[in-house]
């Protein structure tokens, strides 16, 4: 008897390729986006949060990369939900984490974390700690009750993230991405609106990538050379969606080129909306430009499989399905090399395993009832 076997889908073909990152090697091209999520007391992910990230690698997802988690320094956050990566047990219950999604075949990199100036006074996890950031000001401009950091608080930082680094090696994870995104601390250095500095840490944009790029020198010097440093970044900030870190391709690769010499191996470019070209005359996207620019491999993001912005499903609107096949056709022709997938992973945990199959028919449009669950 002949068994014929279906010819793959197209997704499967093109999401399914094996890729190098640095010394890792992930099975395919689908990666979990971070998302903060807000279900760990105390700082400690449970088992209900390695349940939730195992679920998700035991269905397809190639490379998890986790929710924010807090460094090391009193002023990284102000949630005492939200999971920190230092701390005996909150690192104990991290190993778990990676062990359950290395368990279900998946990789795993946490997220690291500093708010900066977008932490409010008095609130958890240490009340007193103050928010800092590269002047003082908050994302809106204003001067609020913020700590223009000094010597001492960059070295504090630096060595917060180069710490975290090697602990999420030496917990079994298989690398580190840095949150150099969305307005928080490394971006606050990294834009104009935030970085007022007249040190060398501030001025053009070379010197405003100089604190970001200490950091990355410094989680790379922690780490062994083979072990991923993957580095997130954004145009848009968290209150304000039209801010721009660059307006043009000469000024984002005045800020890429001295991260990727620090030692960044991999980009994370993160868009609300991946189809948008970003800036005039090609149809590269954010993602596209940063792998063009950096010859690295790049990560792209922004509603893939959905036809709503996350702000507004963030903010409780649901989101329709959209096909994939523009997204196949970018990889396709390597524009960028993997893709991060949020809101459709967390409606669906078995997203990945359903488009790999072809199963497009049995995917589900985005509730944000998702956002009240680990499920
Ligand atoms: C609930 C939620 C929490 C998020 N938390 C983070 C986070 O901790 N770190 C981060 O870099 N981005 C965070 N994001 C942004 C996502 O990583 C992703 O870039 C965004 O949701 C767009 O992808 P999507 O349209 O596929 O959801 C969050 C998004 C959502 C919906």
């Amino acid at each position: 008897m002949t068994v014929t076997t279906p010819p793959a889908s197209r997704a499967a073909e093109i999401l399914s390729r094996p890729i190098a990152l640095n010394g890792l090697t992930v099975p395919n091209r689908i990666v979990m986006a971070p998302m903060t999520r807000q279900f760990s007391p105390g700082g400690i992910p449970g088992e209900d949060v390695v349940s939730y990230y195992s679920r998700r690698a035991a269905a397809g997802v190639g490379l998890i990369v986790t929710e924010g988690t807090y460094v090391g320094h009193d002023s990284a956050g102000q949630s005492s939900r939200i999971p920190r990566f230092h701390g005996e047990e909150q690192l104990a219950a991290w190993a778990k984490v990676a062990e359950g999604v290395h368990a279900a075949g998946g990789t795993i990199v946490p997220q690291l974390w500093h708010i900066g100036m977008v932490r409010k006074q008095g609130q958890p996890p240490f009340a007193d700690a103050p928010a800092v950031g590269p002047s003082g000001i908050r994302l809106d401009g204003t001067e609020g009750e913020g700590k223009e950091m000094t010597r001492q608080d960059l070295d504090d930082v630096i060595r917060a993230f180069a710490e975290a680094a090697a602990d999420a090696e030496r917990i079994g994870f298989d690398g580190v991405e840095l949150h150099g995104a969305h307005g928080y601390l490394l971006d606050q250095f990294l834009w104009a609106g935030t970085n007022r500095r007249a040190d060398a840490y501030g001025g053009d944009p070379v010197a405003r990538t100089k604190f970001a790029a200490e950091i990355v020198a410094a989680v790379r010097d922690s780490v062994s050379p083979e072990f991923p440093v993957i580095f997130r970044y954004s145009q848009w900030k968290s209150d304000n969606y039209d801010a721009r870190l660059a307006e043009t391709p000469e000024e984002l690769e005045a800020i890429l080129t001295p991260l990727a010499a620090a030692g960044v191996d991999v980009f994370h470019a993160s868009t609300r909306r991946y189809w948008l070209p970003e800036f005039e005359g090609s149809d590269l996207n954010l993602a596209g430009w940063t792998k063009k620019l950096t010859g690295k491999p790049t990560i792209t993001v922004g509603s893939v499989g959905l036809d709503g912005d996350f702000i507004k499903g963030f903010m409780g609107e649901g989101s329709p399905l959209k096909s994939i096949d523009d997204l196949l056709d970018s990889l396709e022709r390597e524009e960028y090399d993997m893709v991060a997938v949020g809101r459709a992973l967390l409606q669906d945990p078995e997203w990945a395993s359903k488009v790999l199959a072809g199963r497009t028919d049995e995917l589900k449009s985005y509730d944000a009832a998702a956002l009240k669950t680990l499920s």
